[in-house]
């Protein structure tokens, strides 16, 4: 592949301001400035450098961002910074999609990706992948409360009740709550519908990856597929 295309298919731009970054010398690859855009290269696990930083050819991009509060899941946010902000613009121009979405008060592990079969086969329903949050409730988490997201509880516009695939009680008033569906606001819908309320929601794990306990609120970090869809529903 040439380096112009390579670039290009990595997110630096157009193919014109890829040819342009090559020209001004600004691209290294195994440690020397490459000048010529159409110099080819095997793109398998290339090392380059963009203005001194370091990349690694990635066929397709898998990322686990922290999410902090005060950020919206959107392209075009309406009322707080975008998720997109978090993230090096290279990765946004290549087109990382999130694997969902969560509130904009919500924390915790938000994935990102260009690979659309990932998104589906995370997102679709059949698969019911597993997602596991830490809620802190306003009351008290009381046994009943445990007993009724695990028999299910009813919302709005489902026919049937809506059950946790796993909770229990953390503490006076957390709990730990596993969902293998992805309705709206399904936590906080379900909490108020068994009779408490959600005052802080962080998501720890989805499907068998778990948000590292090392990376900082706004960090994210390189992953493969394969840490996320080890196992079915994991
Ligand atoms: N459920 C919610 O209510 N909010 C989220 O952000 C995620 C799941």
């Amino acid at each position: 592949m040439t380096l112009e295309r390579l670039l290009h298919t990595q997110g630096f731009g157009t193919r014109k301001e890829c040819r342009t970054l090559v020209r001004q010398g600004r691209v290294t690859i195994g440690g020397r400035a490459c000048g010529d855009p159409y110099a080819e290269f095997e793109p398998a696990g290339l090392q380059f450098t963009v203005d001194g930083e370091h990349w690694v050819y990635r066929d397709k991009v898998y990322l686990a961002l922290n999410k902090p509060s005060g950020y919206e899941c959107s392209r075009n946010p309406l009322h707080h910074p975008s998720v997109f902000s978090l993230l090096p613009p290279q990765l946004v121009r290549r087109g990382v999609q999130p694997v969902g979405r969560l509130d904009e008060d919500t924390t915790g592990l938000l994935l990102f990706t260009d690979d659309g079969q990932f998104i589906h086969a995370l997102t679709s329903p059949r698969r019911g992948i597993a997602k596991v949050y830490e809620v802190t409730a306003r009351h008290p988490v009381s046994d009943a409360l445990i007993t009724a997201l695990i028999a299910g509880v009813r919302l709005r516009d489902d026919p049937g009740p809506v059950a946790a695939a796993a909770c229990s009680k953390t503490g006076e008033h957390t709990l730990r709550l596993t969902l293998s569906g992805g309705r709206y606001h399904q936590v906080k819908r379900m909490i108020a519908a068994a009779g408490n309320r959600v005052e802080a929601l962080h998501r720890v794990a989805v499907g068998s990856y778990a948000l590292p306990d090392w990376l900082p609120a706004k960090g994210w970090v390189w992953l493969e597929a394969s840490e996320v869809m080890r196992s079915r529903g994991a």
